[in-house]
């Protein structure tokens, strides 16, 4: 599902990611941890084709990112969703609007569209929000709109950076246990976190730790 070989990218003459190599399965849930500066959100912007690397070879979800003209990136895309820390919501649209989007975007069928949106916000805890405003809800809120706004077009890999980072020890579990329902569904998760009790609470998980853009410790 996702093949990394001596992969490096540097902003300039900051090497943000030297020689990274590792492989996922279908259904893998990935932990990337590490300090500040370590390199995660940059790797995560490299599976989503959002940055290209200065080396090595990179593929996900059956696509090489080093041959994938960019006019064929929208086939990338519709496998893997990202949800960065500064999540794009349109704040003056409804919870169910923000969340159908994409679907309308690949002008799905309304009644089919209605459906996977509900179904979506019902996982995720957000069904009697549907019809509220998203300039309404509370940071947490907004960030699980993001996440299903990602998850509504049933991805391959969802890619998620710091998704706890706003939210408090409770909603942080429910979170987890939300992704924990989509990887059981089979979609491969991929998150970045500081969150070392996540990271510990959860045993199946596979573990990257960044350090200077260098892997210093993997349990794979
Ligand atoms: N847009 C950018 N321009 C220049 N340097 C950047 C940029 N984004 C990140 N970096 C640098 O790349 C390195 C890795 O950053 P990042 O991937 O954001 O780490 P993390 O997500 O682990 O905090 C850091 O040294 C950071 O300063
Ligand atoms: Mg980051």
């Amino acid at each position: 599902m996702i093949h990394l070989k001596n992969v490096s990218y540097s902003f300039g003459r900051n090497w943000a990611l030297k020689n990274i190599s590792f492989d996922l399965e279908k259904g893998d849930f990935l932990f990337i941890t590490g300090p500040s500066g370590a390199g995660k959100t940059t790797l995560l912007k490299l599976l989503h084709a959002d940055l290209f690397p200065k080396g090595g070879e990179i593929k996900v979800a059956g696509y090489d990112l080093k041959k994938l003209p960019t006019r064929k990136h929208y086939l990338l895309k519709r496998e893997v969703s990202i949800v960065l820390q500064d999540f794009k919501i349109l704040t003056k649209l409804t919870v169910f609007e923000n969340v159908a989007l994409p679907l309308v975007v690949q002008k799905k069928p309304t009644l089919q569209i209605q459906k996977r949106v509900r179904a979506v916000l019902r996982s995720i805890g957000l069904y009697n929000k549907a019809s509220v405003r998203c300039d309404e809800l509370s940071g947490g809120e907004q960030q699980r709109v993001a996440i299903a706004r990602a998850m509504v077009v049933n991805p391959k890999i969802l890619l998620a950076d710091e998704p706890t980072g706003n939210l408090d020890k409770t909603l942080s579990l429910h979170l987890l246990s939300v992704f924990n329902q989509f990887n059981l569904h089979g979609t491969t998760i991929v998150m970045a976190t500081h969150n070392e009790e996540l990271v510990s609470r959860q045993d199946r998980a596979k573990i990257l730790y960044l350090q200077e853009g260098n892997i210093e410790a993997k349990n794979f």
